[in-house]
């Protein structure tokens, strides 16, 4: 069983996707994470993350392992993260990873779930379940701002909500693997649910379409 989660920034596609491979049994790919290394690889080592080629090359050689110790949930490594995702090459090199991922997931486990923004379009067209999840631009730059207040304090609530826009666009607007909900994929806005209300509401989409496949 394959799970795709896709949505914007901060509609809590992570927590949501967390709690549900634990309670499936599945194994958990938070792709972003890729996208977020080879943002802070670039960062930290003076490189222009709008620079394609350097972007490329820095994906080609991307491993986790490397950017294992690295603060990559700052507000700058997400933005550069989105900045690098433009680049087709960079797309590419990172999605055999995460192919590999959804088929092999890891010992044991009943299949997986991947987050992003391409799962269900292009990474896992095929995933038994799809969800799209979302929530209003104010809830999610909330959501987020109160994240971040734990390591930049300083940041206002305005900004952050720019911030989130902007990705927002970048990662809609591009040509290759927009964001976008894939054909058949489940909606889910989280604007007014709880966590609790939001993973029920997810798992009930995901017991029916197994019901249907056993049928
Ligand atoms: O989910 P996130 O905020 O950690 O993702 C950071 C950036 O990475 C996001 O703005 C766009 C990019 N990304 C992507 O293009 N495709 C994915 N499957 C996951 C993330």
């Amino acid at each position: 069983m394959v799970i795709a989660v896709d949505g914007p920034a901060a509609a809590g596609k992570g927590t949501l996707s967390r709690r549900l491979s634990g309670y499936y049994g599945l194994a958990y790919l938070d792709t972003g994470t890729l996208y977020r290394g080879v943002g802070w690889l670039m960062l930290s080592q003076g490189l222009d993350p709008r620079n394609a080629e350097d972007a490329a090359a820095t994906a080609r050689d991307f491993t986790l392992e490397k950017v294992a110790d690295a603060d990559i949930r700052t507000g700058d490594v997400g933005k550069a993260a989105s900045v690098v995702a433009v680049q087709p090459a960079v797309r590419a090199a990172l999605l055999d990873y995460q192919r590999n991922f959804a088929c092999e997931g890891r010992p044991g486990a009943r299949g997986a779930i991947l987050d992003g923004r391409d799962i269900g379009t292009v990474v896992c067209p095929d995933a038994t379940v799809k969800l799209f999840v979302t929530a209003s631009d104010e809830a999610r730059a909330e959501r987020r701002w109160r994240e971040l207040q734990v390591g930049d304090p300083g940041i206002s609530l305005n900004q952050v909500l720019d911030d989130i826009r902007r990705r927002d666009a970048r990662d809609s607007s591009r040509a290759e693997a927009p964001l976008r909900p894939a054909p058949g994929a489940h909606l889910l806005d989280t604007t007014s649910l709880s966590i609790d209300a939001a993973f029920a509401a997810a798992c009930r989409v995901i017991d029916r379409a197994l019901e249907d496949r056993r049928a």
